[in-house]
């Protein structure tokens, strides 16, 4: 163990959770989104997070593609690396729900027991699994980062779908099937889930 470690203290903070959001007047919690990559995690994430922050909500998006140039440079795409990876976004989220906000993570998280991990840092109602379900082969089809392509020639290795495994959500609260949903769809899918739980207020205009 690193010299001096056993000897830090949990410091009680002075404003709590519950405080900000009666002040947010809503909920927060960690909307997770798993899936391929090119399934549409980041998009939809975006889109979502637009319509909340429009109607004054407090919200944010951790994506793989850019916590991956800060935060979790160095990091690559081995087992361990992608463990390392959603642990320290599960942290950073979880402190997002501490300070009152919606935080959508979009990050292909290919493990079930990664993910379960994050699920456990929060408390039950904190964490909300959204599977953004597309098929291998429209993925590959749009393929936007020219990634899949380079995949299939070996240029990539470890890739998600081709050259490593991704465990599917047995029990996610909610899948959205992004090759039959348009963006907007999916976005009311989320917020009216969101309203029924009662994470946000009943009148929010799409
Ligand atoms: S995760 O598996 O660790 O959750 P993360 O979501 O952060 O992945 O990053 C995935 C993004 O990195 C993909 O959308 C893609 O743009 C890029 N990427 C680069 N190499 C790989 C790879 N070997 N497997 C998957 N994605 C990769």
């Amino acid at each position: 163990m690193k010299q001096n470690i056993k000897h830090i203290v949990w410091h009680e903070t002075a404003v709590q959770k519950q405080e900000r959001q009666q002040r947010n007047r809503h909920g927060s919690c960690i909307l997770w989104f798993t899936g391929l990559s090119g399934a549409g995690k980041s998009t939809l994430a975006n889109a979502l997070e637009h319509r909340l922050f429009k109607q004054g909500l407090n919200s944010y998006v951790l994506d793989g593609d850019n916590v991956r140039h800060g935060l979790n440079k160095g990091l690559g795409f081995d087992e361990d690396d992608r463990k390392e990876n959603i642990r320290r976004i599960g942290e950073v989220a979880k402190l997002f729900v501490d300070a009152g906000v919606i935080v959508c993570t979009a990050f292909i998280s290919p493990f079930a027991e990664d993910r379960h991990r994050v699920r456990d840092l929060v408390q039950d109602n904190e964490f909300v699994e959204i599977y953004v379900r597309c098929s291998l082969e429209a993925c590959e089809d749009r393929d936007p980062k020219g990634l899949y392509k380079k995949a299939r020639t070996g240029e990539i290795s470890n890739f998600t779908g081709i050259s490593s495994p991704y465990e599917e959500p047995l029990d996610p609260e909610l899948i959205i099937d992004s090759d039959q949903l348009s963006i907007d769809e999916s976005v009311d899918k989320i917020i009216a889930f969101l309203q029924e739980r009662n994470y946000i207020p009943e009148k929010i205009e799409s």
